[in-house]
């Protein structure tokens, strides 16, 4: 049975080495602590860095056997690497670009090449690990080139990637140097998860606008061979394990233990995070300032606890935040504290799980508010504690929880004065409506836990990877080009029907400078060259632009989608009489679009008008695109006109006019004995399916056609013409 493994940077538990003696310590933070719960039917491995810098080897091999055991797989770094890649690509880089913290973002190329190559040894030391048939589920930041990287070595693996933190809007990841490799990285992935839908959006329109690539409206993103899902799937908790943690004779000896410190008319606000400039703890403590000095009738009525997890204190905005906020608590304490109440009871440190819940049980507020976060499990934990259904989360809008716990008080986390209106509303909240509340929020919580996330997750995968291989099963592959080259080899009457753009030459942004290459001329004058060939090259392109490529080959031209033909050494001639009179009504209205669209441009064609729109941003192409669609269409119902959607063009023209009726008359001229015809857009479907059972129709790209074969690129497609004409 195959198993699923899990890559993260860090493993769910840490190694601390004293004297030689190894011991396991939990790891802290979202990723570890809620993915260390995951329970499915597979066997699940993980592989991750150790938590542990060391070159010495026998130490090396201790730590391995004994991570082993727990089905773990340690990924050793030196200590340069490991500086580069994780304080630094991963959170100098794009930790505080991903959470809009722009001005902390360092775009260092020795980071970038640190991260690549930490990626690659990742990826290395996973493939003396993993079997082809195995799921591979990459988590996070740090990783996300690991996808492509394993696709490259095994192109039919189902690979998953989860970004546990937020994907920042395209104008802050455009900033990004290596913006390119790392869509791609993720791109190798088969699902693509987040924790809400801005994120996917954002995700989305980044590759769009950054790799051109299309997607369709349910997140799918089409390459040449296989299709990419790319989802919102907010993590859950195990919602069972902190509900029943309750009960713990430990918890509740720590539950005993607190309320002891705390008198019974104070009512605790609990704060806990990862230390972290997300997590914007100076601003709650402003707030919690502000409070005081509105309210001050809650003086000594409220304490504010707040447990302060260490983290990543070797990066330098980490350290300042420490001291901002060691500064802040002393500050606060010193001008409201008296001698028998401490307004704020500050942890700097780990709290093992029965004293976690402990916390989250007794207090009555939960404060959480921070700038960014991915997703927030503090929120969701807190809830599922609260086992008397009493108690009020006050949550940031801006936190990923936030989208499913909406029963929660929500605050914008920058506005003082929202926070400080939260606290109040939160004190004097009655019982009923905070157990109406959390009822809401802990339906939510208890449904979408860790496993139904983990299983859902899979399962799409799975279903994903059925998807592509069915697609496959159309690729033009080695047995299938046999099978061709033999037939061709074998024919004495050929006819060959080849589409020009996206086919024989790839898309350019102004259409005129996609120009026969030397490679397709070189290849054509061979077919062509051959008496038993006939080649047709079939197109929207207009016909003096064809005429001028090919004037000097023996080739067969069809312009305009078939309304001219040229035959080799003949004048061109119209196929079908047309009329051209409409064009100038369209091309008004046309025009007047393109006056507020710049970027787009129409091409005036004999019979036909296009209007193109690679150039636009891809947000207003699908606007305009839907304009355009619903004036033109109601201005042609009822003529000869039709709508034509081809890559980034629409194009109007006679609908008599197609390419299936221009390759039918050329059927008919003779008996063929090998009949191939080759194409990538909509507009080439109407060739595919006019040809009889026997030809060989070939669509370049993946997605779904009447054709019998996909084949990937146009440079495959050259290949294929290379070796017909060596044959
Ligand atoms: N946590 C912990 N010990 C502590 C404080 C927190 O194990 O003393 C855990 C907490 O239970 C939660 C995680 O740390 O699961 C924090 O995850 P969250 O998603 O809230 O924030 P992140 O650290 O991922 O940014
Ligand atoms: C966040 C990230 C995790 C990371 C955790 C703790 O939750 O999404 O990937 O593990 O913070 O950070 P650290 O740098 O200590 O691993």
């Amino acid at each position: 049975m195959s198993r699923i493994i899990i890559i993260s940077n860090r493993l769910p538990v840490s190694i601390i080495e004293s004297d030689g003696d190894i011991n396991l310590k939990p790891s802290a933070g979202g990723l570890a602590t809620g993915l260390k719960s995951l329970n499915t039917e597979k066997e699940i491995i993980w592989l991750g860095w150790p938590g542990i810098i060391t070159s010495d080897t026998s130490l090396q091999s201790k730590i391995t056997d004994k991570l082993k055991a727990l089905g773990m797989y340690p990924v050793f770094l030196s200590q340069e690497k490991y500086d580069k890649y994780y304080k630094g690509f991963s959170n100098e880089t794009l930790w505080p670009l991903f959470h809009y913290f722009q001005q902390y973002t360092m775009y260092m190329t020795s980071y970038w090449l640190a991260y690549k190559e930490v990626n690659m040894i990742f990826a290395e030391k996973l493939f003396k690990i993993a079997e082809p048939d195995d799921i591979f589920w990459v988590q996070d930041y740090h990783l996300m080139l690991v996808p492509r990287l394993i696709r490259e070595k095994y192109r039919k693996a189902s690979i998953g990637f989860f970004l546990h933190i937020p994907f920042p809007s395209y104008e802050l990841f455009r900033t990004l140097p290596w913006r390119s490799e790392i869509l791609e990285g993720v791109l190798g992935a088969d699902l693509v998860g987040f924790h809400t839908y801005d994120y996917v959006r954002h995700f989305l329109s980044a590759v769009s606008r950054i790799l051109d690539l299309n997607h369709h409206f349910l997140g799918r993103v089409t390459l040449h061979d296989r299709i990419v899902d790319v989802d919102s799937m907010p993590m859950g908790i195990d919602y069972d394990k902190f509900e029943r943690a309750v009960y713990d004779s430990e918890t509740q000896k720590e539950i005993a233990r607190y309320k002891k410190t705390i008198s019974k008319d104070e009512k605790v606000i609990l704060a806990i995070d990862r230390l972290d400039y997300s997590k914007a703890l100076p601003k709650r403590l402003k707030a919690f300032d502000r409070f005081l000095e509105w309210y001050p009738e809650y003086k000594r009525k409220v304490t504010l606890v707040i447990i302060l997890v260490p983290s990543r204190s070797t990066v330098p905005q980490y350290q300042s935040l420490k001291d901002e906020i060691d500064l802040a608590v002393g500050k606060i304490n010193g001008k409201w504290g008296t001698s028998n109440w401490t307004p704020i009871h500050y942890y700097y440190r780990s709290f093992r799980f029965s004293r976690l819940v402990a916390w989250y049980h007794i207090s009555p507020i939960a404060l959480v508010t921070p700038y960014r976060d991915g997703m927030n499990l503090v929120s969701k934990e807190y809830i599922a504690t609260k086992t008397d259904g009493k108690g009020v989360l006050i949550l940031s809008e801006m936190a990923g929880s936030a989208k499913e716990l909406t029963s929660a008080l929500q605050v914008n986390p920058n506005s003082t004065a929202s926070i400080v209106d939260a606290l109040y509303n939160a004190i004097n909240m009655p019982e009923e409506e905070q157990i109406t509340r959390n009822k809401r929020m802990k339906k939510i919580i208890q449904r979408n836990n860790i496993n139904t996330w983990a299983n859902n997750f899979l399962t799409r995968l799975e279903d994903l990877r059925k998807l592509s291989d069915k697609l496959l099963e159309k690729q033009f592959d080695d047995s299938a080009e046999e099978l061709l080259l033999k037939d061709y080899n074998l024919a004495t009457k050929r006819l060959i029907f080849l589409d020009y753009d996206g086919t024989l030459v790839g898309f350019k942004n102004d259409p005129m400078k996609a120009k026969p290459t030397e490679e397709l001329l070189d290849n054509l004058k061979k077919l062509t060259g051959n008496d038993k060939n006939n080649v047709v090259i079939i197109s929207g392109r207009d016909k003096n632009t064809l005429e001028s490529w090919f004037h000097h080959l023996p080739v067969n031209l069809i312009a305009e989608h078939g309304a001219w033909c040229r035959n080799i050494e003949d004048q061109w001639c119209q196929m079908t009489a047309l009329k051209d009179d409409w064009k100038a009504g369209i091309k008004a209205f046309l025009e007047a679009i393109v006056d507020r669209t710049p970027g787009s441009f129409i091409e005036e064609k004999s019979y036909s008008i296009a209007w193109h729109y690679r150039k636009l941003d891809p947000g207003l192409a699908e606007i305009r695109k839907h304009e355009l669609m619903e004036n033109l269409n109601l201005r042609i119902s009822g003529t000869n006109l039709q709508l034509m959607e081809g890559n980034k063009v629409l194009e109007i023209k006679d609908n008599k006019v197609n390419k299936g009726l221009a390759s039918t008359s050329w059927l008919e001229k003779d008996e063929w004995d090998f009949i191939m015809a080759v194409g990538d857009d909509y507009t080439d479907e109407d060739t595919f399916k006019a040809m009889p059972d026997k030809a060989y129709t070939l669509k370049v790209g993946f997605t779904a056609t009447a054709a019998k074969y996909n084949i990937d690129t146009v440079s495959d497609v050259q290949k294929l013409l290379t070796k017909m004409t060596s044959l």
